[in-house]
């Protein structure tokens, strides 16, 4: 099914239209958001850009952390309103509230065609609970909704989904674009397929390695995700951040494993401190009980990097090492360099991946770059994803 676009809105000079979007990105110990951290809010502009050559009247709301339903102050939107003002090219008006009488007065305020932010969402108890009430008074000024935030689409939040229900609604740009190269990955499959799959964790991302791995020819594992199921076939990884040490984790993961297309490392990097200068490189067979693995070593590397060569698809997702030090950031930068150069269809998302390719420079040269963490994550597990499906055509 199709989803509702915004070449289908009705969209006059001075429409007002509600558009969510998600602004929830890092803030710097300076208060300011990095130019490396900026990548959603980057790619939400052209949505925006488009409805305000139609002379459209914006509001905008967004969510920035965990609030818990109650207002901090560590989590206003001043920073968010300022990198977003700046890449608009254009003065956005932030109000603390979300109310109509306020929201009404603030675009007046920038008539003709002014931007308004409203206050971060999750101040209000009632978003994260979906509440009709509160989607009510957030639709009370507008004419249109517009979701251009598909980052937040995995959660059935009241400025995600019960919106939907109150104000026409459609899809913006970047949200269609994400569902539209997220589904090459899921129906549209390329062989050779391969999969990179890294970061800490994996006992978050075993649905992701369920679902994908019935389909890629290889996934390379690197991060936490190598180390546990090292761990789990038997072998020594140390004082390593693994999860083979929690019970049923060795049964999640020997039930995705077909020996064939699991590549995993031979070679690794290894230190006493994740956060060391003092580094070797040893064979996966010869880790010692006291070393920590911080990234793949150089074999492991060429290997992953000859799989991308000759793979027509490529997906990737989460870092091959601990890149926060210098020193284990070798294998990922390699390896980012080598899926931009590759030919292949290439999809990479997750936050801290997009930070990757953004500090490898490497952002603009993949086919596609999802701004989606857990909402990436669970559409590629299959999963309906409630602020994409109440915008579907029926
Ligand atoms: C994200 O950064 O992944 C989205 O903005 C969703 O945030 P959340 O995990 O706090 O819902």
């Amino acid at each position: 099914m199709k989803l509702r676009g915004l070449k289908q809105a009705q969209i006059r000079p001075g429409t007002i239209v509600l558009v969510r979007v998600d602004w929830n990105v890092p803030i710097g110990p300076d208060g300011q958001v990095d130019r490396i951290e900026d990548y959603k809010i980057q790619r939400c502009t052209p949505t925006l850009e488009w409805l305000l050559k139609r002379k459209a009247r914006l509001i905008l709301a967004t969510h920035l952390g965990r609030p818990q339903g109650k207002p901090d102050k560590r989590f206003v939107l001043h920073p968010v309103k300022r990198r977003g003002q700046y890449l608009l090219g254009r003065p956005i008006h932030y109000i603390h509230d979300v109310r109509k009488d306020a929201v009404m007065k603030a675009l007046d305020h920038t008539y003709p065609f002014g931007i308004v932010l409203v206050e971060n969402l999750r101040f209000y108890p009632g978003e994260e609970k979906n509440d009709r009430a509160f989607a009510r008074e957030l639709a009370s000024c507008a004419q249109v909704y517009v979701n251009n935030a598909f980052g937040v689409s995995h959660r059935a939040h009241a400025s995600v989904e019960a919106i939907t229900h109150v104000l026409p609604s459609y899809a913006g740009r970047l949200l269609e674009e994400e569902v539209h190269h997220l589904d090459q990955a899921l129906h549209h499959v390329r062989h050779p397929y391969v999969v990179l799959m890294g970061g800490a964790k994996i006992r978050g991302k075993i649905d992701l390695v369920k679902q994908l791995s019935s389909r890629a020819d290889t996934m390379a594992l690197g991060g936490g995700i190598a180390t546990t199921v090292l761990g789990c076939n038997g072998k020594e990884v140390g004082r390593s951040l693994s999860e083979h040490r929690e019970a049923d984790m060795c049964v999640l993961v020997k039930s995705q494993q077909r020996k064939k297309h699991f590549l995993l490392p031979t070679d690794v990097v290894v230190a006493n401190d994740l956060k060391s200068k003092k580094t070797q490189i040893r064979s996966i067979d010869h880790i010692q009980s006291n070393d920590i693995i911080g990234d793949l070593g150089p074999s492991s590397t060429r290997t992953i990097i000859e799989e991308i060569k000759k793979a027509k698809m490529i997906v990737w997702n989460g870092p091959m090492g601990y890149t926060e030090n210098p020193a284990f950031d070798v294998a990922s930068r390699k390896i980012a360099q080598g899926v931009a150069r590759s030919k292949a269809y290439s999809l990479a998302g997750g936050g801290e991946s997009v930070s990757l390719l953004v500090r490898y420079g490497v952002v603009n040269k993949l086919s596609f770059v999802s701004t989606g963490g857990g909402a990436m994550l669970e559409y590629l597990e299959g999963r309906k994803l409630p602020g994409v499906e109440a915008l579907r055509t029926r």
